[in-house]
């Protein structure tokens, strides 16, 4: 049994990333727990915590070291990924010598309704876990463009196509976390 914890880059109460996160999770094959880590009420990082880290940022990197692997669905804003998402992650990673995604596998997707699907995003994204020593799933990419006809009016995916990407990639991403389980960081 593996668990696999799941970042939503995104905040807002009508994302599209949750949407995609939501089929990942539906597919989760037998054996295999995805479970959401959530870093909504993080307050905005300062160095000024590393003394006396506050309950909640104690609990998300707990969150983060408690499980096998993690994927991580993030929108794009501004060619990059969201300030509340680096936030969540400059709180892992402090304070110093104490990085919650050391050695941790990562797996990485997104969506927009923008015609690259996030990949500037992601680009930037893998350049930050890479100096996290979190080793990232480089294939398949899911650069998704979003198209609500994909979706039903209740969030349940129902085109095929993106159904089957989004099955490889969690296949990969499963093998990737298994992959790296006996390798010590
Ligand atoms: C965006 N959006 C966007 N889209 C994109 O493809 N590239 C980009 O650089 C940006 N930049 C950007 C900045 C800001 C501040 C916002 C609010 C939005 C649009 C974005 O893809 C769209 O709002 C998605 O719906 C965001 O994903 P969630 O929150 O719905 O998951």
């Amino acid at each position: 049994m593996s668990r696999i914890g799941i970042i939503v880059g995104s905040l807002s109460s009508a994302s599209l990333n949750r949407k995609v996160a939501n089929a990942l999770e539906a597919f989760a094959p037998e054996g295999v727990e995805l479970v959401e880590i959530s870093y909504a009420d993080l307050p905005v990082y300062t160095p000024d915590a590393d003394a006396d880290y506050p309950q909640v940022a104690k609990d998300w990197k707990a969150a983060i070291e408690g499980v096998d692997g993690v994927i991580i669905v993030t929108p794009e804003y501004l060619r990059s990924i969201p300030g509340a998402l680096k936030n969540a992650l400059d709180w892992a990673s402090r304070p110093w010598g104490t990085n919650s995604f050391n050695g941790k596998p990562v797996a990485i997707a997104g969506t927009s309704p923008g015609a690259i699907g996030t990949a500037a995003a992601q680009q930037h994204l893998r350049t930050i876990m890479g100096h996290l020593n979190a080793p990232t799933l480089g294939q398949p990419e899911v650069f998704l463009q979003f198209h609500a006809d994909a979706w039903d009016a209740e969030g349940t995916l129902v085109d095929e196509q993106v159904a089957a990407l989004l099955q490889v990639f969690l296949a990969a991403a499963v093998a990737h976390v298994d992959r790296y389980a006996a390798v010590p960081a």
